[in-house]
């Protein structure tokens, strides 16, 4: 079985607990901790920007996943990584010069992150694949937490993977949107390693490391 990695999506925690929130999914063995930053312009909602990213880098030790939902990413991606984002991933849709903005991230430290909307194609991607450390495939229209998995990114997946594996890249893919001990392993087996979770770990009734432990056994429970 390979090797899989858990990113709780912070937007969807208690935020008047937010320190407790972190050391949660922390102790629970969550692997990164993914942050959604939207802009009320590339996508229809406001969420936080580096204030909020450098206030929960003091908080943990885990990676911080800096997903900018932004239009004009190149202006503010030096302001995530003086924040403490680890990663920062892009949408092609906002990059007009895509090498070049993931050299910058590169520049600035931090791994270099590239993702599409459910409606670009993977082809968007290959000029980008062969110098980036992570690709993020959004299995939701990007704006909200907690809306329904797209099952035709499954696919589209699958055609990364096959891409990444061409070209012998050790990128993650990491999957985003919907993601459920149900839908989960289908993205696993598609050839995602990376999963973002809101909903299905901050809103697990049971708490936020009950929803790791559920995302983790759904995996140990299939074979590829
Ligand atoms: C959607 C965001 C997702 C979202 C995930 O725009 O990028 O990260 O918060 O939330 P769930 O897992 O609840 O769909
Ligand atoms: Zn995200």
């Amino acid at each position: 079985m390979n090797n899989f990695l858990i990113a709780p999506s912070i937007i969807a925690s208690d935020f008047t607990r937010l320190a407790d929130e972190i050391s949660a999914i922390e102790s629970a063995g969550a692997d990164w901790l993914h942050m959604d930053i939207m802009d009320g312009h590339f996508v229809p909602t406001i969420t936080v920007g580096p204030l909020f990213v450098e206030a929960c880098k003091r908080a943990t030790k885990l990676p911080i996943d800096a997903h900018l939902m932004i239009s004009n990413p190149d202006q503010y991606v030096e302001a995530f990584a003086k924040a403490g984002a680890n990663h920062i991933t892009v949408h092609v849709e906002t990059c007009p010069d895509l090498p070049q903005t993931i050299k910058k991230i590169r520049s600035l430290g931090c791994n270099a992150g590239v993702t599409l909307n459910p409606a670009t194609p993977a082809s968007a991607l290959d000029a980008a694949l062969p110098l980036i450390d992570l690709v993020l495939v959004m299995s939701v229209k990007p704006g909200f937490s907690g809306q329904s998995f797209m099952p035709e990114m499954i696919v589209k997946v699958e055609e990364i993977r096959n891409k990444l594996n061409a070209l012998r890249s050790k990128a993650r893919l990491e999957v985003d949107g919907g993601i459920t001990v149900e839908t989960l392993p289908l993205m696993y087996r598609a050839g995602a390693d990376v999963f973002v979770a809101g909903n299905a770990v901050f809103k697990h009734p049971q708490g936020a490391g009950a929803g790791i432990k559920a995302l983790r056994d759904a995996v140990t429970r299939i074979k590829r």
